[in-house]
């Protein structure tokens, strides 16, 4: 409904320390009214934005830019004073989490209370010399080892107990989460680690009301899968299997040749296709397909990785037929502006006054963060209905739920206002709610 959204949003004034899916409709299609995303919602300005991080390695953004050779050598060049500026700070590391990497740049602190501490130190630093209003925290460091919930992870005291003793169960990038949520920083998880998907951080989230979305960002076969698996199952096509195999040979490929680590990617994985077609609910379509997940760590292919998919699937009478897909794509170039998305979006929630698991940002994720109970959602298109009407909800516009039936006049029906339902007939009201 149009009128004021129950959520006053703070302007965008000043410094951020830190692309969006194109337009939104406003309104209904015959009023042909559209806007930017960026000229909808009060977003922080691109050029307010300044960056700051982590590494284990020393390397500048200009040495790391060449070693990546992601982007355009002329490109890199030309913005060396500006990448030559930014160097990491100095990482908290637990090498069990990440084997394959040896961390020449690290934190030397006695506990991981310690590590948070300068962690919190170093947020403070930047805010001050940098001199930003507002930060947002984007983990985009390496998959961990996997790792299921641990009692150290069940509550903030004992997290908290967990990390004056130096408890194995707490990762890295826990600690980073953890000192981030302190700091009153939004937090969002790019990787498919366990990290803030714990009851210890959602607690601290919650008390301090900071905004928090994970896990795993949906660039390449991923993106595609929930785009191809809610088709097949609109069309009530039943699948026997899908084999979905990459190779890369960037940083994160070799950190992901370690099976504990590939283990974590695969679980995340894996997810879409069980929740997307319901097997429960479609047993003679979903109930038995394999669903097989491969990554091979292949150097030459550097950051151009390569997906294959082959997908079984079967139609009317059961008859088979298969669909091939080949992505070549760009590893970076797709996560990039799915990172600063998630900055300018995290930084309106919490302006927004918005707090915890933000499932309206579920459109980046591969496994969704999603509330105790409720199912995470991951066909990629619901996920942008939730994204724009969220934004429509904040703004105080009306919702769009494409049920379409006020251009028609079927059955002379009215138009189905609140107030024109009372006076429906049976018939009519027995065919609004087959429709809607
Ligand atoms: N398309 C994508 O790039 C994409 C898509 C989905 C998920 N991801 C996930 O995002 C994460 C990053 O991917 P990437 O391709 O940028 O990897 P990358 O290897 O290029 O970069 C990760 C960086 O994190 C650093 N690092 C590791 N542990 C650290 C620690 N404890 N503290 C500070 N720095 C640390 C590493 O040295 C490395 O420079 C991975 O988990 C990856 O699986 C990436």
């Amino acid at each position: 409904m149009k009128g004021k959204s129950p959520l006053t949003i703070a302007p965008p004034t000043g410094k951020v320390g830190v692309l969006l899916p194109g337009t939104l409709r406003l309104g209904k299609r015959s009023e042909h009214r559209f806007s930017k995303i960026r000229d909808f919602v009060p977003l922080a300005d691109l050029k307010d934005l300044v960056f700051g991080g982590w590494d284990i390695f020393p390397d500048t953004l200009a040495q790391a830019a060449r070693k990546a050779g992601v982007l355009d050598r002329n490109l890199v060049e030309s913005l060396r004073p500006t990448l030559e500026s930014l160097r990491p700070w100095p990482g908290v590391w637990d090498g069990r989490y990440v084997r394959r990497l040896k961390a020449t740049h690290r934190k030397q602190a006695k506990t991981k209370r310690a590590s948070a501490e300068a962690l919190l130190a170093d947020i403070q630093r930047f805010r001050e010399e940098q001199r930003v209003d507002r930060l947002v925290m984007i983990w985009c460091g390496s998959t961990e080892v996997f790792q299921t919930i641990h009692p150290v992870h069940r509550s903030l005291k004992a997290f908290e107990l967990g990390l004056e003793h130096n408890d194995p169960a707490i990762s890295s990038s826990q600690i980073y989460a953890y000192a981030s949520l302190c700091a009153r920083v939004p937090f969002a998880n790019g990787a498919p680690n366990l990290t803030v998907d714990i009851p210890a951080l959602q607690e601290l989230a919650a008390r301090r009301r900071v905004p928090i979305a994970g896990k795993d960002f949906k660039t390449g076969q991923t993106f595609l899968k929930t785009v191809i698996a809610p088709a097949l199952k609109a069309r009530v096509l039943g699948l026997s299997g899908w084999y979905s195999t990459n190779i890369l040979g960037n940083r994160d490929g070799e950190v992901l040749d370690d099976p504990k680590a590939f283990r974590t990617k695969e679980v995340s994985k894996l997810s879409v296709l069980d929740s997307i077609l319901q097997p429960a609910l479609y047993p003679t379509l979903y109930r038995d397909f394999c669903h097989m997940v491969r990554i091979n760590y292949y150097p030459p292919r550097g950051d151009n990785k390569e997906g294959w998919d082959n997908i079984d699937i079967f139609g009317w009478l059961g008859y088979p037929m298969q669909i091939k897909v080949n992505f070549l794509c760009r590893d970076s170039i797709l996560a990039a502006p799915i990172v600063l998305d998630l900055a300018l979006f995290l930084d309106l929630a919490q302006r927004a006054g918005m707090s915890g698991i933000q499932e309206w940002l579920s459109f980046y994720f591969k496994s969704p963060m999603a509330a105790a109970g409720i199912e995470p959602e991951h066909d990629l298109f619901v996920q942008l209905i939730k994204l724009q009407n969220t934004l429509r909800f904040l703004m105080g516009e009306e919702q769009i739920t494409h049920l379409g039936i006020e251009y028609y006049d079927y059955y002379g029906l009215p138009v189905p206002r609140p107030s024109a339902r009372r006076r429906l007939t049976n018939r009519q009201r027995v065919w609004l709610e087959h429709t809607s």
